[in-house]
């Protein structure tokens, strides 16, 4: 990498647990507050993921559901998640879809966090989860173990400033970084052909800048990128490290996971894109 200069780089985290425990809920209720506060009269659309900015940094989340997102994206080798937020329900504690998802956060060798939700209830008990998890090896910091545990509702949004605090500071401990110019490369969130569209990639610029015009390889197809649009629908020229953002102009629908990269021509584009269709 001599002679890129790498800048830092916002956190890309996936939300993972148990079916129902509140992770929809806990994505709807940070992009509400974070994202469309600022759009006023805003129409967000789903492109997978989408990014938050805080007084104190920039949080990526994919709002693809996790598990499908996640697998999809190990089995090709792609590592797009640098934080996974693993959801408990306190009411209803540690289930088997929670202990699947911190294993796979752990053999990915990601960090995780744990989000208690749904610490509204009558019935909810956090100290349950501590105690359910610890017995897992998954041992809160404040009992002198490696994890932050945050107690958070989703419906009435208590705790989520600390969760979102939380992230930032195991961010920082990963020092993440990416040259922000150059030729961009990344990876595909979900893509889909749209009528009058043509093909909708999503994607995940991981190093580098994506402007409208670059030739675009993502798995086995290509294309001269004719327009970039955000999470807020709005078109934008460019994208840099750990912004999603949706391309069109792809000549057919990449597969989530599949890798993306700018190159610098047409025919070199359309070689690799052909020799990986055979
Ligand atoms: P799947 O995607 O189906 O696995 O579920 P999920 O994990 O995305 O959960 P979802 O956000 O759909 O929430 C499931 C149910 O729990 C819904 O009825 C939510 O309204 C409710 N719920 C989520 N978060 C909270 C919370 O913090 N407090 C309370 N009281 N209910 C919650
Ligand atoms: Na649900
Ligand atoms: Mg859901």
């Amino acid at each position: 990498y001599s002679g890129v200069d790498e800048v830092p780089r916002a956190p890309v985290v996936t939300i993972m647990g148990h079916v129902d425990h509140g992770k929809t809920s806990l994505l709807d209720h940070i992009r509400k507050a974070k994202v469309a506060a600022g759009e006023a009269g805003g129409i967000t659309q789903h492109i997978g993921a989408y990014h938050v900015q805080l007084d104190k940094g920039m949080i990526t989340f994919l709002d693809t559901p996790g598990h499908a997102a996640f697998t999809a994206m190990r089995a090709r080798g792609a590592q797009a998640t640098d934080i996974a937020i693993i959801v408990v329900a306190a009411d209803d504690g540690v289930m088997p879809q929670t202990e699947e998802a911190i294993n796979h956060a752990k053999a990915a060798g990601i960090p995780l966090i744990i989000a208690v939700n749904k610490i509204d209830k009558e019935n909810a008990d956090p100290d349950r989860v501590k105690n359910e998890l610890a017995g897992k090896d998954v041992i809160p910091e404040e009992w002198g173990g490696e994890y932050q545990f945050v107690n958070v509702s989703a419906h009435s949004g208590q705790g989520i400033d600390d969760l979102l605090e939380a992230v930032l500071l195991q961010a920082e401990l990963l020092e993440l970084k990416a040259p922000d110019s150059g030729p961009a490369s990344g990876v595909v969130i979900e893509s889909r052909v749209e009528k009058g569209r043509g093909t909708v990639a999503s994607v995940l610029i991981q190093s580098g800048e994506l402007n409208v015009g670059d030739m675009l390889l993502a798995g086995a197809h290509y294309g001269r990128v004719r327009a970039l649009i955000d999470e807020n629908g709005k078109q934008v020229k460019k994208a840099g490290p750990s912004i999603p953002v949706e391309v069109l102009g792809l000549d057919g629908a990449p597969e989530a996971g599949e890798q993306i990269q700018v190159l610098p021509d047409e025919k070199k584009a359309r070689e690799v894109a052909e020799f990986r269709q055979d």
